[in-house]
């Protein structure tokens, strides 16, 4: 039989070991970590992570051909396959702050492998790493193993979260990068084997290994661009009267462009889009490429000015002040269908406002207190590393309640802000939002959601991303 060991059992080392044991039930695969509590949770009723369709995956495979553990080290002995599928996040501290990134978790998991390792093993980048990682892992290996063949292949993985299971059963495609050796070729083969259970081998792209490697990061980088691209449209829209979602269609019919991820936003979040540009900066930087990293920064000022704009907006259009005032946060997650709230616009948006001094009523499906808590408390880039590098008692915002019903939190508001695109926003009755709320009455929309037309004929001053501007908002303007 087999065996696969992944070490790593976050959002993508959990989400994807679930599928290849659900689709290979003759290989045995272990998800290992050393964060006891997420493995107890893992075996649990409980999963740590929510994502529509992993429940039944994992309740299909777990106890026959998945298991979930925190002994490391036995798993990965026993292991032909090992994923290493640990946080890469952005370093903090030292040459390349800000920027680089931190591999210190994918060295000692390396190191762990050439210890423990009394057999030859494939070892598979999963993790988000920069190019020409994959020959410092090698050197680890090479230069502690005892007479045993380590064969290092890049296979990033591009699910996104809220989509994971689908992205997973149903890829665009599986990369395969590996060295252009007979070892090489071999070891490819054998990763090829695992997925060609359900994956069609035409959607397995097999490159060299520094291929694999950086069209993880350029895909990421192209996507978010495209965020950018559209976010920068929407302040145009709204300085012009054109509607960003007009605008998004009609470019979006264009087959060469295409319709995706053209959706205006208050900004992109989530884990990994801003950590794995700021690495390709980095790298940019590295070669002697000035040039090409600025191209790619800017996607990241955009971003960052798209939150502060909404911040300016809301805090302009109501009277330049909102100290004192409460003003309700509907969605905190970086997008819907996910409770991960990893660099979520929310966080800056929420601290632009506290630091204007209002009072926040936050609620979101998803996302519990203590962690809105944590992550308005926390410093920029601290979230992606372990629990015990993280502040332990947040300091407490008294400014900020976070509360489990829309109706409570829009309660005697000033303003609402939709910060995340959750369906349940939709279909809210916004008359009785409306009547229990502070007048004038405002919403900001983040995320395009809510009918503006029939918002305003309640009473609401809206504001909605890239929309045309209502009479009020435009004898108020933002400060850029
Ligand atoms: P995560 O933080 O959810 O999970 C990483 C896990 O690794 C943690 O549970 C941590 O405890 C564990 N870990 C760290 N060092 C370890 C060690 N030495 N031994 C055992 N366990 C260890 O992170 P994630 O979101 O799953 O991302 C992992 C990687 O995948 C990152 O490089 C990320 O860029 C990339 N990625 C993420 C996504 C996504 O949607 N989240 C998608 C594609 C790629
Ligand atoms: C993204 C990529 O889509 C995945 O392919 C990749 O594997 C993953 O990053 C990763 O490397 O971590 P994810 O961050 O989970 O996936 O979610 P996305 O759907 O890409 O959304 C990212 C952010 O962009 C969210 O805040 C979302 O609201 C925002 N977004 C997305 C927009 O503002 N507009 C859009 O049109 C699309």
């Amino acid at each position: 039989m087999v065996k696969i060991c992944c070490i790593g059992a976050g959002y993508v080392g959990g989400p994807t070991m679930a599928v290849i044991a659900l689709k290979c039930p003759e290989i045995s695969v272990a998800v290992v970590d050393i964060a006891t509590a997420r493995i107890n949770a893992w075996n649990s009723d409980h999963l740590p992570i929510y994502e529509p369709g992993l429940e039944e995956v994992v309740k299909n495979c777990r106890g026959k051909n998945l298991f979930f553990s925190t002994d490391v080290e036995k798993h990965v002995a026993e292991a032909d396959i090992v994923f290493v599928s640990v946080n890469t996040p952005t370093k903090t501290q030292g040459l390349g702050a800000g920027k680089a990134a931190d591999l210190t978790y994918w060295e000692s998991a390396a190191r762990m492998i050439a210890d423990v390792s009394k057999s030859d093993k494939i070892v598979v980048e999963k993790s988000t790493v920069p190019v020409k990682t994959a020959e410092a892992i090698e050197k680890i290996l090479t230069h502690n193993r005892k007479g045993i063949n380590f064969t290092i292949l890049s296979n990033p993985e591009f699910l996104a979260e809220g989509t994971a299971i689908k992205d997973l059963l149903n890829p665009d495609r599986v990369l395969i990068g590996g060295r252009e050796t007979p070892e090489g070729a071999k070891a490819i083969q054998a990763l090829k084997d695992v997925y060609a259970h359900w994956v069609p081998v035409d959607k397995i792209l097999c490159t060299n290994l520094w291929s694999a490697e950086l069209s993880k990061l350029a895909a990421n980088a192209f996507l978010a661009q495209r965020i950018s691209s559209v976010n920068a449209m929407s302040a145009l829209c709204e300085a012009t009267g054109a509607d960003v979602t007009q605008v998004s269609h009609a470019i979006g019919t264009d087959s060469r462009i295409g319709p995706k991820f053209l959706n205006s936003s208050v900004g992109f979040g989530g884990s990994c889009f801003q950590k794995d540009i700021l690495n390709l900066v980095y790298i940019c930087e590295c070669n002697g490429l000035p040039e090409v990293a600025t191209y790619w920064k800017q996607v990241i000022k955009v971003n960052d000015y798209q939150k502060t704009r909404f911040v300016n907006r809301v805090v302009s259009s109501m009277f330049n002040t909102v100290s004192g005032k409460k003003i309700a946060i509907l969605g905190f997650a970086f997008k819907k269908d996910t409770g991960d709230t990893r660099e979520t616009p929310a966080i800056d948006v929420c601290k632009g406002l506290l630091g204007d001094r209002a009072r926040l009523s936050i609620y979101d499906p998803q996302v519990t207190e203590e962690q809105i808590s944590r992550d308005l408390s926390m410093n920029k880039f601290d979230w992606d590393h372990p629990a015990h590098l993280q502040p332990t008692s947040p300091t407490s915002i008294k400014t900020v309640s976070v509360v489990w019903d829309a109706y409570e939190a829009t309660k005697e508001a000033h303003a609402v802000c939709i910060l995340t695109e959750w369906d349940e926003f939709k279909k809210l009755d916004y008359q009785k939002v409306y009547d229990n709320m502070q007048k004038p009455a405002f919403i900001f929309d983040g995320r395009s959601i809510v009918d503006v037309e029939k918002l305003r004929k309640i009473g609401f001053i809206v504001f909605s991303i890239g929309k045309p501007l209502d009479s009020w908002l435009k004898d108020m303007p933002a400060a850029a």
